[in-house]
């Protein structure tokens, strides 16, 4: 099924047969990056990963195809929070398909369809900190930093001087008892954001408080079905 087509990207909810076409991807040489490398895996473990990431409760998972029809990222919300209507983003290009603006358009384009056509209130991701391409690409779509947080990294072999700077080390990691950890950003866009930034009128009603919001203000629109369904 085609959510919506427009410009260079297309998106479509992700089918199994699009996920062996993740095996020709290119590789991050990054080893910060190395858990975005699509893994080495047989038919059946691709069964498995299709699973565990489309076909889950409370997630969705959608495959980023460019203007020559190949497929080169793929976004899942998960954590869909069906009465507060939030959900966490993750997003994922082929590595020879960065840098390219193809992230920004298809992450625009699929806000769209995440605030109009599933009626969502916010959205919300985590980044690292140190991924400042990943950032800028978030915050040319709006998102803002809300929090920031450190987490134990799982791979305490990399070589953080290899990999970064000195300030960008010092910027971004820490390390307590021996451990180090890696500093994140909780970034978030609601709605209200969103819809100003692209000018649009603020269609939908997406919770009580809205609703009770919207009659305090006397908003000219309260959409009943969207109410029923919280
Ligand atoms: C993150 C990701 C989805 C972004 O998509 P993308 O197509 O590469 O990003 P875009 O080209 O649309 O935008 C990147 C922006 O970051 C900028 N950028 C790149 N490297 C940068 C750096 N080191 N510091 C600051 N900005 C940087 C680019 O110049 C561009 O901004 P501009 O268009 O204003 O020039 C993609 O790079 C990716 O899949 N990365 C690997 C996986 C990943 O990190 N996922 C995110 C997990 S939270």
């Amino acid at each position: 099924m085609s959510v919506y087509t427009k410009k260079r990207v297309s998106i479509n909810k992700l089918r199994l047969e699009a996920v062996y076409e993740m095996r020709n991807w290119g590789r991050h040489e990054s080893m910060l990056f190395r858990d975005y490398n699509f893994p080495n895996m047989t038919d059946k473990e691709i069964q498995q990963w299709y699973k565990y990431k489309a076909r889950a409760r409370n997630k969705k998972c959608y495959g980023i195809r460019n203007e020559e029809g190949k497929l080169i990222g793929y976004l899942t919300i998960r954590e869909i929070k069906k009465v507060r209507k939030l959900a966490t983003l993750g997003l994922v290009l082929d590595p020879n398909y960065m840098n390219k603006g193809y992230g920004t358009e298809a992450l625009l384009d699929f806000l769209e369809h995440f605030f109009y056509t599933l009626n969502m209130n916010k959205m919300i991701l985590q980044v690292a900190k140190f991924n400042k391409r990943a950032i800028t690409c978030y915050e040319k779509c709006g998102f803002a930093i809300t929090k920031e947080f450190y987490k134990l990294m799982d791979s305490q072999d990399i070589d953080l001087e290899y990999e970064l700077s000195r300030e960008e080390i010092y910027e971004n990691f820490k390390t307590k008892k021996d451990r180090i950890h890696m500093g994140y950003y909780k970034m978030e866009l609601p709605i209200n954001e969103y819809t100003k930034r692209t000018n649009k009128n603020y269609k939908n009603v997406h919770n009580f408080v809205d609703m009770w919001k919207s009659f305090r203000k006397k908003t000219q629109y309260v959409d009943n079905n969207n109410i029923k369904n919280t």
